[in-house]
């Protein structure tokens, strides 16, 4: 089953990098659309990802990945917030905030957004703990302080092949993939 071109709306190198290593082997070809599409003030990472594909039907077939970290003792934070805390406290404002934190359990959720023949969204959970100070250098935002659950190594210390294994991300890719296999298969 190979396809013709899947658009990749996004800013992050990294994210694309991901994307486009694992859907490689299914698409003529993969292409970054270097955009910040526009996110609403919402509840879920679902309805980001819902208003901004509205706003990108030309860009079609494509697909958008809403991404955020989960930290249990915060009660969620930074969550919805991912990418404003990203930028402004950062990996270190984290572990700050987590000092002497004993429960350190944390989850990422991705929710790619599908935009080609119909309207689809897809999820995807990974659960760990996180780190007491940054380790590793490969990935990209929270990786460095973001221990996968069963693993002894953070993201940012995995190439982004097993990252991808085992992460949120690599796991709505694989509901992505189960669905256009359906789909060309009828
Ligand atoms: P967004 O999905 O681009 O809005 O991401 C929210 C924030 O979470 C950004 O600062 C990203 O760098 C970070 N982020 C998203 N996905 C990942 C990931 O797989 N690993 C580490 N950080 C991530």
């Amino acid at each position: 089953m190979i396809r013709d071109v899947l658009n990749v709306v996004t800013s992050n190198r990294g994210k694309f990098k991901e994307y486009k290593e694992k859907l490689e082997p299914y698409f003529e070809e993969i292409d970054m659309i270097n955009l910040e599409y526009p996110e609403i003030q919402a509840g879920t990472l679902e309805e980001v990802v819902q208003y901004a594909l509205e706003q990108l039907k030309e860009h079609s077939p494509l697909i958008i990945d809403d991404s955020g970290l989960f930290i249990e003792s915060l009660n969620g934070f930074p969550g919805i917030y991912s990418a404003y805390v990203m930028d402004t406290i950062g990996c270190d404002g984290i572990l700050s905030l987590m000092e002497d934190e004993k429960d350190r359990s944390a989850r990422f959720q991705c929710v790619i957004g599908y935009l080609g023949e119909e309207k689809r969204l897809f999820k995807g959970v990974s659960e760990g703990t996180i780190t007491g100070e940054k380790r590793g250098s490969k990935g990209f935002g929270y990786d460095p302080i973001f221990l996968p659950e069963n693993y002894q190594r953070t993201y940012a210390e995995m190439k982004s092949e097993e990252k991808n294994r085992i992460s949120h991300r690599g796991a709505a890719m694989e509901e992505f993939l189960d669905f256009i296999k359906i789909k060309d298969s009828y």
